[in-house]
């Protein structure tokens, strides 16, 4: 007899045979060279609201920091704060999952600039496929000053052909010449418009979140929430339960979710233990804007 029955049985991942084969040959279609069927919103430009109904902004500068990815720059500064309090002196790993052309990682790793070229910090940014040093005029239209900006501090990014079991099998290079591996070690997770497009977001979700360090922050843009704040119907139902499910599972394994109350925010954030989040509730954070060096 079988000792589980009666247990109730919980697909943490149905069907997944199938889908791992499915996103296998999309990732083998893509890299043999054809067009990513991602045409917009590649740009990785996180600089719009981080909380849902937030104050305008006025036009941005290519070497400021605005919005989400001003609340990416002072998440990073509290980790980086815990961090030396606890005597951890890990390098800041920092991805951006699925991040386009990576904007904002490049003027995030500008904004550390000192302790990247030090390799105490590490800003990587994956795609599928897509190489952004090749393409970038072709797949954002960026005004030439951002464009200017990127080529000139594309260095300080890492940029890496990934999927999400791909990614945490990657590992940095120390300034002592050792491998730091990033299985464990993300501090910060970005993602935006990319576990609606893999079919295997419930797993990936999964995947990312087991890897994050003691101190790690995920944050996943809710294009569902988001959509719906713009008065635009949401996602497709399917894509939506897909996307929950990665949600769900997360918890499951252990990893929390931050409950922004009546503040509702574009992103989802998870997060482990020592994840420092006070920032989270300043009410004053949105008109401010760093000006990056
Ligand atoms: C629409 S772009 C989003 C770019 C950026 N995050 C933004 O919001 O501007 C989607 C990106 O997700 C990546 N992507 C799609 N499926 C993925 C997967 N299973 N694993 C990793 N990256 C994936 C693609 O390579 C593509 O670069």
């Amino acid at each position: 007899m079988d000792q589980f029955e009666g247990v109730p049985k919980f697909d943490i991942a149905p069907k997944v045979g199938g889908r791992v084969r499915g996103s296998k040959n999309f990732k083998d279609y893509l890299r043999s060279g054809k067009p990513e069927p991602y045409v917009h919103n590649t740009s990785g430009s996180y600089n719009d609201y981080f909380f849902i109904n937030a104050r305008g902004f006025e036009n941005q500068g290519p070497c400021e920091l605005k919005g989400t990815e001003f609340m990416i720059y002072r998440l990073l500064c509290d980790i980086e704060k815990k961090k030396q309090v606890d005597g951890d002196n890990s390098p800041l790993v920092v991805v951006d999952f699925g991040g386009g052309d990576g904007m904002s990682m490049v003027k995030l790793a500008a904004a550390f600039r000192e302790k990247v070229k030090e390799k105490k910090a590490f800003f990587i940014v994956s795609n599928l496929a897509y190489q952004p040093d090749k393409a970038i005029s072709r797949m954002t239209s960026f005004r030439p000053s951002e464009e200017r900006f990127i080529t000139d501090n594309q260095e300080l990014v890492n940029y890496g052909r990934t999927d999400a079991r791909e990614l945490i099998q990657q590992s940095v290079k120390l300034s002592d010449g050792s491998q730091f591996p990033l299985k464990g070690h993300i501090d910060l997770l970005h993602e935006r418009y990319v576990l609606q497009w893999d079919e295997l977001a419930d797993v990936d979700t999964i995947i990312l979140g087991r890897n994050m360090s003691s101190y790690g922050i995920m944050l996943l843009a809710n294009i569902d929430k988001y959509l719906k704040s713009c008065g635009a119907s949401g996602l497709p139902e399917d894509v939506l339960k897909k996307v929950q499910m990665g949600y769900s599972n997360l918890q499951l394994i252990g990893v929390k979710k931050y409950d922004f109350g009546n503040r509702p925010s574009n992103y989802e954030l998870f997060h482990q233990v020592k994840a420092p989040l006070e920032v989270l509730k300043d009410p004053v954070y949105e008109p401010l804007k760093i000006t990056i060096k």
